[in-house]
């Protein structure tokens, strides 16, 4: 199935083609590679309105080049959410839009078994969309795990814009393989477990994660962990080259047989373009959730 991000008011992809993107995250324009946008631009002439714009470096990384003048960072609103915006010297803002429909999907699902003790656990959790949307939507405890300290300070900000300290979330920066196992030894169980594992990553003591290397025993030790009236599971993809049908192989293989109670859905997720009928993809889903 495909999800399109299409509530948002704060943030609009303008446009996207000839491999960037313009967007406008409230009142500043952003305009950033995409490798996905490879068809052509139509009309240039909005592109010009760009407030900064990202430029690759031949040496790898790249910067900012700065049109316009406006504050290093500024709060955009998802429904209830607040969030911290920041151009980062990796083209990122802090911010992975399209990730709305899985926080409406969560913030749903949480909100129709408001009589249960819902436990979370966010891995690879960065900036905290997923965290927030899970306690917002009244889960007991989320527990949120990125390797990078400045991510888990940013999620921070980002509860406390979005006004929900007296919420339990608990930041921990950690690697999420060896965060899960430990839980595992505690006896811990979580009812919603969410994954977003970026392709290549590393831990805090520079543990390497590969996506295709790694998944498998990750989703097994996960497995161990999740409660067994679990709620739902959601795995992200942005690695190119797997289809959403691959984390669908995943889920079947590795959790339907111990959790027969639950169906299993995949598809992408996308960005609609506001100036040309052109969806922008963003990645793959994998979603397990309980049969009511
Ligand atoms: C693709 S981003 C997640 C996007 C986010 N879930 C969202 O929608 O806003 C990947 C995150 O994984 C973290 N990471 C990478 N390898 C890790 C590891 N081994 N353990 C914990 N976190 C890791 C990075 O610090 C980064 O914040």
């Amino acid at each position: 199935m495909l999800k399109i991000a299409e509530e948002w008011t704060d943030y609009k992809l303008i446009d996207a083609g000839s491999g960037e993107k313009l967007e406008q995250w409230k009142n500043v324009i952003l305009r950033r590679p995409d490798p996905q946008a490879i068809w052509p631009v139509e009309d240039w002439r909005m592109w010009n309105k760009a407030d900064a714009v990202y430029h690759r470096s031949a040496k790898g990384g790249g910067s900012w080049e700065y049109r316009k003048q406006f504050p290093e960072s500024w709060t955009i609103s998802y429904k209830n959410l607040r969030f911290k915006v920041s151009p980062t010297g990796f083209k990122h803002t802090g911010l992975f839009p399209e990730q709305a429909v899985n926080w409406d999907w969560m913030g749903d699902l949480i909100r129709s078994h408001a009589d249960e003790e819902i436990r979370i656990l966010n891995l690879f959790a960065y900036t905290g969309g997923a965290t927030l949307a899970c306690a917002e939507a009244g889960a007991a405890e989320v527990v949120h795990v990125d390797a990078a300290k400045g991510m888990v300070e940013w999620a921070k900000e980002n509860r406390d814009l979005s006004r929900l300290q007296e919420k339990k979330i608990r930041f921990i920066v950690d690697d999420c393989l060896k965060f899960a196992e430990r839980e595992k030894r505690r006896g811990r169980t979580y009812h919603g477990i969410i994954m977003d594992p970026p392709s290549y990553g590393r831990g805090p003591k520079g543990e390497m994660w590969k996506f295709e290397k790694d998944i498998v025993p990750f989703l097994k030790s996960c497995l161990e962990i999740l409660d067994e009236h679990a709620l739902f599971v959601l795995i992200n993809g942005y690695t190119s080259g797997f289809s959403s049908i691959v984390l669908e192989g995943l889920m079947k293989t590795v959790i339907l047989p111990e959790h027969p109670d639950g169906r299993v859905e995949c598809g992408e997720v996308a960005l609609p373009a506001a100036s040309r009928d052109l969806l922008l993809p963003c990645g793959i889903y994998g979603r397990w959730q309980r049969n009511d």
